[in-house]
C-alpha cells in the first residue's frame, strides 16, 4: 500500500495583536460601564455586578500573553466588544478563503507543488462564516486546484480528523495530493464580554500538504505512521448558534449561547486523561513507547493542560523543545494550534525521529497522528 507523506505546512498570522494588558483594560472599562448602567439593580441585589479581569490570572490560568486577531479596534471598544468586519460582496473572496489561501500558498511552496497538482481541498475548522457554498470549493477555485473539495468541522480536533481522512483517501487512491486548510477566526466566536473566557482565543490560518510518497519532492518529508480518532459526547464546550435559531421564540436576539461557552474546570479534568490515554494506547498499538517520541505537537488549549498531558505521556516533565508551546504568542487557535507548532518546530528533527500531532476539543473529540521524519 502506498505511503502518505506530509510535505508542506504553512501559517498565516494576522498582523493585529492584542496584549493581555490591552485586553484587560478594555474588559474592565466595559465592566465599569455595565455596572454603572445597572447600578440600581446591582444595589438592590437583582443583578450581579461584572467582576474585573486581571492579567496575572490570565497568564497563570492559561499561559497566554498575546493573541493575533483580524480586527482589534472593535474587540477593544468597550461599547462593541467583537470584531468589526466589512461585509464582502458575494463575488469577493470570503475572509476564511482569503486567510486559508495565504497559508496554503506557503504550504504549497514548501511541498514544491503547483496548485493544479492538488486533487482534493479540505477546509477543516471550528466555525464557518456561511453554510454554503463550501469555503473549500471557493478556495479550490481561488487556488486553481483540481479534483474536489469539502468542509468539515470537528471543533479543535478538525485538523487531526482531516489528516486521518486525507491519509485514507491517499492510501485508497481516491486522491494523490491533498491540501488541508484551517482558517480559524476564533475572535468572531469567543464572548469578549465574559471574563471567564475572554482571553482564550486568537485568529490564524494553517495549511498542510499531504501526498502519495511516489510524487513527493519536498525537502522536508514526514511519513504518516498511523492515525487514531475518538469522540465522546459532552456539553462542557458548546455553542447553540445553529440555523434553527430564527425559529425559536427568542429568535435572533443577542444571547450568551450564540458564542463559545465552556465549563473550563470540567473540560480540563475530563480531557486530560482522555488525551493522554489515547496517545499511550496508540503508541503501544504501533509498537512504540513514549521514549520513541522526539516531539509532541499538541493542540494549544491551555499551558497547564498541555504540560499535564505531556507529563502523563512521557512519565516526566517534557523539555521545552520536546513539546513546543505557542500559547503565549497566539492563544488558543482551535484546530490550527497543533499545526502551528508542527509548522514552526519540525524542520530540525533528524531522519527517523518520530513525533505526534495531537488535537482535542469540543465533542469531546481527540485525534492523534504519529509521524516519522524521512
Ligand atoms: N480575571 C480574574 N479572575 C478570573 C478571570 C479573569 N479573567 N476569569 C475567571 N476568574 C476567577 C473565577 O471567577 C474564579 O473565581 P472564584 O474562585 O472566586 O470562583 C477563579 O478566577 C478561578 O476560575 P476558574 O475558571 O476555576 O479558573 P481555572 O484555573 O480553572 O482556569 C481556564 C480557567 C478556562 C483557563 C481553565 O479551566 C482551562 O483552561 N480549562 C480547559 C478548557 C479549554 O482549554 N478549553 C478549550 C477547548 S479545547
Amino acid at each position: 500500500m502506498s505511503k502518505t507523506l506530509i510535505t508542506g505546512s504553512g501559517v498565516f498570522t494576522p498582523s493585529e495583536i492584542i496584549t493581555n494588558e490591552e485586553l484587560v483594560k478594555s474588559f474592565n472599562a466595559y465592566a465599569k460601564l455595565q455596572n454603572e448602567k445597572y447600578k440600581e439593580e446591582i444595589e438592590k441585589g437583582e443583578r450581579a455586578p461584572i467582576l474585573y479581569s486581571s492579567e496575572e490570572f490570565i497568564v497563570k490560568a492559561s499561559g497566554i500573553k498575546n493573541r493575533h486577531v483580524v480586527n482589534k479596534s472593535g474587540i477593544l471598544d468597550p461599547n462593541i466588544m467583537h470584531p468589526v468586519l466589512e461585509k464582502r460582496k458575494d463575488d469577493e473572496l470570503s475572509l476564511m478563503a482569503e486567510m486559508g489561501l495565504k497559508a496554503a500558498k506557503i504550504a504549497l511552496k514548501k511541498a514544491n507543488k503547483q496548485a493544479k497538482e492538488i486533487d482534493c481541498v479540505i477546509v477543516a475548522a471550528s466555525n464557518f462564516e456561511r453554510a454554503y457554498p463550501a469555503i473549500s470549493i471557493e478556495l479550490q477555485q481561488a487556488l486553481g486546484a483540481g479534483g474536489f473539495a469539502f468542509d468539515m468541522n470537528v471543533a479543535c480536533s478538525s485538523a487531526a480528523f482531516a489528516i486521518q481522512q486525507a491519509n485514507d483517501m491517499i492510501k485508497s487512491g481516491t486522491a494523490k495530493t491533498i491540501l488541508i486548510v484551517n482558517p480559524e477566526i476564533c475572535s468572531g466566536h469567543v464572548e469578549w464580554r465574559d471574563r471567564d473566557c475572554h482571553f482564550i482565543f486568537g485568529d490564524v490560518a494553517t495549511a498542510l500538504v499531504l501526498e502519495n510518497a511516489q510524487n513527493a519532492t519536498a525537502k522536508q518529508q514526514f511519513e504518516i505512521i498511523d492515525c487514531k480518532l475518538i469522540t465522546k459526547f459532552s456539553n462542557n464546550i458548546r455553542n447553540n448558534n445553529g440555523f434553527l435559531r430564527r425559529s425559536y421564540p427568542e429568535g435572533m436576539k443577542d444571547q450568551r449561547d450564540m458564542q463559545f461557552m465552556q465549563e473550563g474546570r470540567k473540560v480540563f479534568k475530563e480531557v486530560v486523561p482522555l488525551v493522554s490515554d489515547l496517545i499511550i494506547e496508540h503508541l503501544a498499538k504501533n509498537n512504540l513507547t513514549p521514549n520513541d517520541i522526539s516531539r509532541l505537537w499538541l493542540h494549544q488549549a491551555n499551558k497547564s493542560m498541555n504540560d499535564m498531558i505531556g507529563k502523563k505521556v512521557l512519565g516526566r516533565k517534557p523539555e521545552k523543545t520536546e513539546q513546543p508551546n505557542i500559547l503565549d504568542e497566539y492563544a488558543n487557535t482551535s484546530s490550527a494550534g497543533s499545526i502551528i507548532t508542527f509548522s514552526k518546530y519540525s524542520d530540525d528533527l533528524a531522519k527517523g525521529e518520530i513525533g505526534i500531532i495531537c488535537a482535542f476539543g469540543a465533542g469531546y473529540s481527540v485525534g492523534n497522528v504519529i509521524v516519522k521524519k524521512l
